[in-house]
């Protein structure tokens, strides 16, 4: 009951001021977030790339106001791809990216988002590795799967995202299994009205298999982005009826969350792949986390009252 609470607090900049000021805050967040600074994050992707983990690296910004925001994104991105050229690690290590930080819901943001995010993808392109497009709230999702065709064009291998909470996401999903394609397939983060979005979580999980079961029979490349453990079995159960050997999907979950899991899934031959957030504006993600899972929310409030 209490996720939409928080979910509609990730939106307010009252509480952002509250959350952000209170001193207990700092601790909590690294659980989730590897560092605020790409010096702090880098040894991070190293040690996850020695323990046999992918990486997808996000650097935390969204709902910027201004286009000079926007271009901060965008070299932060490029300081981040600097720093892991000389790592080695080519798709190993990726990018994954929220269009909002780079000025999608500003005036003209369709436009200036592309122009934004194309060095960021060239320069991954460089040093031999991709980019993802997060999905956002669902009045993005036509701008970011336009953007993401346009990139297409370019750079085939460049990711999406698709959320199962959203009505239209079995059609997105049969629109984006065709050769060649990287879709990332998850829940769904934000607070959706009912005229777009199931609002019942068994209805979000049924519908995620749907489309999970679309893009397995498809021709891409099909990541679980997912911590339920009755979703990683059944990705498993769709990945060898589809035929696909272990190289033909992936798995995906965040950084500091059922780590243990990962490295089961990794020591039995499954490509995982780790989500790192990093950066100092942390809120919203935090937010977004502590939404999901009443336990991140009682670890969190624990730790108010055990200081
Ligand atoms: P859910 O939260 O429904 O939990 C189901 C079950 O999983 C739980 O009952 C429990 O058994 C287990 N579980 C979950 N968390 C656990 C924990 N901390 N410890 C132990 N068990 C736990 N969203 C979005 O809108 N746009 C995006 O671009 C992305 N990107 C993204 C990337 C990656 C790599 C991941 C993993 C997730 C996202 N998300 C996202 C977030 C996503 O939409 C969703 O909110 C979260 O993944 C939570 O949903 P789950 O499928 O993990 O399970």
């Amino acid at each position: 009951m209490l996720g939409p609470v928080i979910l509609a607090a990730s939106r307010s900049d009252q509480m952002r001021r509250i959350v952000s000021a209170a001193p207990v805050t700092k601790p909590v967040v690294n659980r989730f977030i590897a560092g605020e600074s790409v010096l702090e994050t880098i040894p991070v992707v190293q040690e996850t790339a020695a323990r046999g983990l992918e990486i997808t690296l996000d650097v935390l910004g969204e709902d910027i106001t201004d286009p000079s925001e926007a271009l901060r994104a965008r070299d932060a991105y490029l300081e981040l791809i600097e720093a892991l050229e000389p790592l080695g690690l080519g798709v190993r290590a990726e990018m994954s990216v929220k269009l909002s930080s780079f000025g999608q819901a500003l005036t003209g943001g369709h436009e200036l988002a592309l122009k934004n995010v194309t060095p960021v993808v060239e320069a991954a392109a460089e040093i031999g590795t991709t980019v993802t497009l997060d999905m956002e709230d669902h009045t993005t999702v036509d701008s970011t799967l336009a953007i993401h065709a346009e990139l297409r064009q370019r750079f085939p291998e460049t990711g999406a995202v698709v959320q199962s909470y959203l009505f239209r996401t079995e059609d997105d999903c049969h629109a984006l299994a065709g050769a060649g394609s990287r879709v990332r397939l998850v829940k769904g983060a934000y607070k959706e009205p009912a005229t777009v979005a199931y609002q019942d979580k068994a209805e979000v999980d049924k519908a995620y298999i749907r489309c999970l079961k679309i893009l397995m029979e498809g021709e891409g490349y099909p990541m679980i982005g997912s911590h339920d453990p009755r979703i990683i079995s059944i990705g498993q159960e769709l990945a060898r009826r589809a035929g696909r050997k272990l190289e033909d999907y992936e798995y995906q979950m965040l950084y500091g969350i059922r780590e243990a899991e990962q490295h089961r899934l990794a020591a039995e031959g499954h490509r995982v792949r780790v989500y790192i957030a990093y950066g100092t504006d942390w809120y919203g993600y935090f937010m977004r986390r502590l939404a999901e899972r009443p336990a991140n929310l009682a670890f969190f409030l624990r730790s108010l009252v055990s200081r």
